[in-house]
């Protein structure tokens, strides 16, 4: 009897370890890149039409201008609220380094303290909101 405990405990540890592999975590679809590698080279499928423009505003003023500001100039009310860093939309330097497909998805994805659009917006509105994003330095 002895013999037998003493034989299961030590077989133990080799059995918890040989369980591991049963469960393992799959890294690739773990959703918690939030800047997938493929990003920067999507291409904006959507021209800055002026409907795309109306529509990304419609949806930026909604959904984005509480922290990014009306006009972009990242005073928004929750930002301010919050005391988040949000950059001016008007200087064209502030968007200058990222492509279109980086901005779609940091819009879909969130960033820092930001939440996605995923599930809420649809792929072609979150192109509309990028292109108007865009406009507002045009100005
Ligand atoms: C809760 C406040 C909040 C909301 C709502 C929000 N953002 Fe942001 N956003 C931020 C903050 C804070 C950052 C900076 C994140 C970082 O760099 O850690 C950011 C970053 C970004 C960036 C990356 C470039 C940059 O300024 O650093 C883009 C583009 C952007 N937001 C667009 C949008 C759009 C479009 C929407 C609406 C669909 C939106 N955001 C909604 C707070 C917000």
């Amino acid at each position: 009897m002895n013999r037998i405990l003493t034989c299961a405990f030590l077989l133990l540890p080799l059995c918890a370890s040989a369980q591991e592999p049963i469960n393992p975590v799959d890294k690739k679809s773990a959703p918690d890149s939030k800047a997938p590698s493929a990003a920067p080279k999507l291409v904006n499928p959507v021209k800055p039409t002026p409907n795309s423009l109306a529509i990304g505003k419609k949806a930026y003023t909604s959904d984005c201008a509480m922290c990014h500001g009306k006009d972009g100039a990242g005073a928004g009310e929750l930002a301010v609220t919050m005391n988040l860093k949000v950059r001016d939309y008007r200087d064209p330097a502030s968007l200058k380094d990222l492509t279109d497909g980086e901005i779609y998805s940091i819009i879909a994805n969130g960033k820092g303290q930001m939440t996605g659009e995923a599930g809420r917006m649809k792929a072609g509105q979150i192109w509309d909101v990028v292109n108007y994003i865009r406009s507002l330095s045009k100005k």
